[in-house]
């Protein structure tokens, strides 16, 4: 078995994955390393919507990093396709950021006017014209934003096809291989201990979601990442009942797939890497589901699931290297926005890895040191 690689990439999720496929196709030898199966966490279990404006309230890093990201979707939708023969279900037939009072209206009318500046196409409907346009809306909503340009993934594919198309372009694949601990001389990275033994690499990418914490508190660094648990249900109906996706807020949204289910989310509950769904969960978010789209509740019962969004002290992901363990790079804590950022993150590790010129402004609102927060 082949033990030596330019680039050892931790945690096979969407990130990890898009980064291994922008190494490979520079021409590194790359390695992911999986310690369960390659998209089994926060990344199958998100919706995978493109949702950089209904998410980000206001302008900023994260804001014009997830803007740069939303827009390299089609591109990539093909690209991936070509290499892999997955189809990760690109779908733009926009959302509706719905406002279920007048009250919220106001609010949601000054989110109009601000992202008119990205996309002067964002437009303010009226209760009439938003159920001309879904009318299977309740009676009761107030109004909402049309993002016309907004579009949505399936995360899991997303994940597969990178992954995929890293191997087509070289890579390797490791799955239950647990990474224990890093190898680290003289300032420098030289690979990992795993449960299946060491790995040299004197690259070493930490992309493990939510439990990057843990692994960064080895190369003696506090990065604050934090479990942030969301519950989801997915229901089916005889015909379509919604066309765009519908997000009433960031914890109520229903995605239209392609495959005809309607992935209905998500509950928000820090702090805990359990990722049991529970009744109470779930009940909230039927309740809420069926509030807005009351046809729901004829609708046909799919599934339920859970995942452990990876939440940052500052909400801001971490993207940079290590200040003093040369090699050593961290890219996590994307929370509610992995998927959508999933590309930009793949395409700005890769260079950081390779050594490019960066857009240091961009990125120093990602930094890893920005709390100073070095314990060791
Ligand atoms: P993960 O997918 O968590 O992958 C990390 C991987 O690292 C895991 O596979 C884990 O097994 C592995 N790992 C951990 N420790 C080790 C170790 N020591 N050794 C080896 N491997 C290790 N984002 C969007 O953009 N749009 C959405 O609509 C959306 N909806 C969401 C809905 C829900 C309910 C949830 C939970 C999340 C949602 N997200 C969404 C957020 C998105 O899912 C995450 O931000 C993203 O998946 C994080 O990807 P990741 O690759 O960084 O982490
Ligand atoms: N972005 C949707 C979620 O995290 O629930």
């Amino acid at each position: 078995m082949e033990n030596s690689f330019d680039v050892a990439i931790i945690g096979g999720g969407v990130n990890g994955s898009s980064i291994a496929y922008q190494l490979s196709k520079m021409g590194r030898k790359v390695i992911i390393i999986e310690k369960e199966r390659l998209a089994c966490q926060a990344s199958s279990a998100a919706a995978g919507m493109l949702a950089a404006q209904a998410e980000i309230e206001q302008d900023g890093p994260l804001f014009q990093l997830a803007l740069k990201s939303q827009a390299m979707f089609s591109t990539l939708s093909s690209e991936l396709y070509e290499y892999t023969g997955i189809d990760i279900e690109y779908i733009h037939k926009g959302m509706l950021k719905i406002a279920e009072t007048e009250e919220i209206a106001v609010e949601v009318k000054k989110q109009v006017a601000f992202q008119r500046d990205w996309d002067p196409a964002i437009k303010w409907l009226g209760a009439k014209e938003l159920r001309k346009m879904e009318p299977s809306l309740s009676t009761g909503v107030a109004g909402g934003m049309y993002l016309p340009n907004d579009g949505h993934v399936q995360p899991a594919k997303l994940t597969q096809a990178f992954a995929k198309a890293a191997v087509y372009f070289g890579a390797e694949i490791r799955e239950n291989t647990e990474v224990l601990s890093f190898i680290y001389e003289n300032g420098q990275v030289k690979g990992v201990n795993t449960s299946n033994g060491v790995i040299h690499s004197e690259q070493v990418v930490v992309s493990t979601g939510a439990w990057a914490g843990k692994l960064m508190r080895e190369a003696g660094m506090d990065i604050s990442v934090y479990p942030v648990k969301g519950e989801c249900f997915s229901i089916r109906t005889e015909k379509p009942i919604i066309n765009t996706t519908i997000f009433s807020d960031k914890r109520c949204y229903l995605v239209p797939k392609r495959n005809g289910e309607i992935y209905i989310g998500a509950t928000m509950i820090e702090d805990t890497f359990d990722n049991t769904v529970t009744p109470g969960g779930i009940a909230t978010l039927i309740e809420r589901a069926i509030h807005l789209v009351p046809q729901i509740k004829d609708a046909a019962w799919e599934r339920v699931w859970a995942g452990i969004r990876p939440q940052t002290g500052d909400g801001n992901p971490y993207i940079g290297e290590h200040p003093s363990w040369k090699g050593l790079f961290v890219a996590a804590g994307h929370f509610r926005n992995g998927i959508l950022l999933s590309p930009i993150t793949g395409k700005l590790v890769a260079d950081l890895v390779a050594g490019r010129q960066l857009d240091e402004t961009l990125l120093s609102a990602f930094h890893l040191e920005r709390h100073k927060e070095t314990v060791g």
